[in-house]
């Protein structure tokens, strides 16, 4: 049985310069995008007292995916606030209904980052390869990416095409 992948967008923009080169991983791998800027995801609560679109959005994600790319924007060197949250928020399901939590287990995880420039710096990555390994999902790999002149240059469109053969392919 091969559940399908799923591509997380955590930009502050729906259609920036992330959702063009994610647009570009659908039509490679033909994943479905969730859009994490429709939600009202709150930071986290040690009192689990949110009420807010995440618990149903993680229930609904790991009850139907097995292949999780985690798209993020470059801002301050780093992933975005909007995807931090998101990870910040994974902790409610290790707190309580740690069922759920778990299915992330034997699931996959890919990232993208989108920058101004083609310069990555070091440690991006550390984050989502730790978060991997706590969560028990198998880490895919990363790609940097990012837009010259509101185009995807050839050498972007090459790793895109790459990782979507490695994610459909693991
Ligand atoms: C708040 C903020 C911080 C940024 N910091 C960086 C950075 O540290 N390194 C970088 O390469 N680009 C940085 N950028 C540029 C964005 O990463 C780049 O424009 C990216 O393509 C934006 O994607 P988006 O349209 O999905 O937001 C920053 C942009 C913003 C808005």
């Amino acid at each position: 049985m091969s559940r399908k992948g799923v591509v997380i967008l955590g930009s502050s923009r729906s259609n920036g310069n992330t959702h063009t080169i994610v647009s570009q991983l659908q039509q490679k791998t033909g994943f479905d995008m969730i859009d994490l800027q429709q939600y009202k995801i709150n930071h986290f609560d040690y009192e689990l007292k949110n009420e807010d679109d995440f618990n149903a959005l993680f229930k609904k994600l790991t009850a139907n995916y097995e292949t999780f790319v985690f798209a993020t924007p470059i801002y301050w060197y780093t992933m975005s606030g909007v995807m931090k949250v998101f990870f910040d928020r994974i902790s409610d399901f290790l707190f309580d209904e740690k069922d759920i939590g778990r299915r992330l287990r034997g699931t996959k995880m890919g990232v993208i980052s989108c920058g101004s420039d083609n310069e990555i710096k070091a440690g991006f990555e550390m984050p989502f390869v730790e978060s991997a390994q706590y969560l028990g999902m198998e880490y895919v790999g990363h790609i940097h990416t990012w837009i010259e002149n509101k185009k995807i240059t050839p050498t972007v469109q090459q790793s895109i095409t790459d990782f979507a053969n490695q994610l459909m392919e693991k």
